[in-house]
């Protein structure tokens, strides 16, 4: 039986005072709440801040990418070992926002996977259709590629303990949620190249979340769904109330 998991990316949104404030208010919300790992994940320059305040708490941090490569000449960038070191746990990696405006690959995004774990990180690896790869049938041979580019690029351990965070492009940031039905068939696709790549049994011990619009009032019903393990939430983790609700609900 997988154990539910709800993560929380802020994207990059909010100053120091803003993020410590949503973790101490989640951390009265969450804390006691049994049978679900909690992430939230601030922007790096929060992390150590957030880490902070949730430092008694059973909330773990994630980062929301890091380095390709170990500490060393890569201005701008945030190594691994660095996220590790500032508190975090978990690390979003392949997001379709960096796909979408950094360009990122397979490669990269591999890479990055394998300075994670490295550095003891768990990979939150993203991967997900645009609406015109759904329109035109394209949705498995799309999540496909984007599992097996990077999961060729790293050693028989695969993601380690990370997971795969399904997040159709259409439904993130639009109100516009796959519906449960969509979201287990993904998911189910999703368990079936992870069998194929890494085994039946650690195929079934990999979470697969979903993102795109989870909210409190559609959490339970994608929850629900066999292959749902959990969600990665953008818009409704800045509201400690909705991020609470999509806990409970899992
Ligand atoms: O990484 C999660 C995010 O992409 C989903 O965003 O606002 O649709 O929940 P949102």
């Amino acid at each position: 039986m997988r154990r539910p998991l709800i993560a929380g990316n802020w994207k990059m949104n909010g100053l120091s005072a803003d993020a410590v404030a949503l973790a101490g208010a989640l951390r009265d919300r969450l804390d006691g709440l049994e049978g679900v790992d909690r992430v939230v994940c601030p922007p790096h320059i929060h992390l150590a801040a957030v880490a902070g305040e949730l430092a008694q708490s059973a909330i773990a941090v994630g980062a929301q990418n890091c380095a390709d490569a170990p500490q060393g000449a890569r201005t701008g960038e945030v190594a691994a070992d660095m996220v590790a070191d500032a508190g975090a746990r978990y690390v979003i990696l392949g997001h379709s926002e960096r796909r979408q405006y950094y360009g990122e690959d397979e490669a990269l995004i591999a890479a990055r996977c394998g300075q994670a774990l490295a550095a003891g990180l768990r990979p939150i690896l993203c991967v997900g259709e645009t609406l015109e790869a759904r329109e035109g049938d394209r949705t498995e041979a799309t999540v496909a590629e984007q599992i097996h580019g990077v999961l060729d690029r790293l050693g028989a351990e695969g993601l380690g303990e990370g997971v795969v965070a399904y997040e159709p492009v259409w439904a993130i940031g639009t109100g516009r949620t796959a519906t449960a039905e969509q979201a287990q068939q993904v998911h189910g696709f999703i368990r079936g190249q992870l069998a194929e790549r890494l085994g039946g049994s650690a195929a079934d011990a990999m979470r697969i979340l979903y993102g795109g619009s989870m909210k409190a009032d559609n959490a339970e019903a994608l929850l629900a769904q066999p292959d749902v393990d959990g969600g990665l939430i953008g818009g409704a983790s800045l509201q400690a109330d909705s991020f609470a609700a999509i806990c409970a609900a899992a």
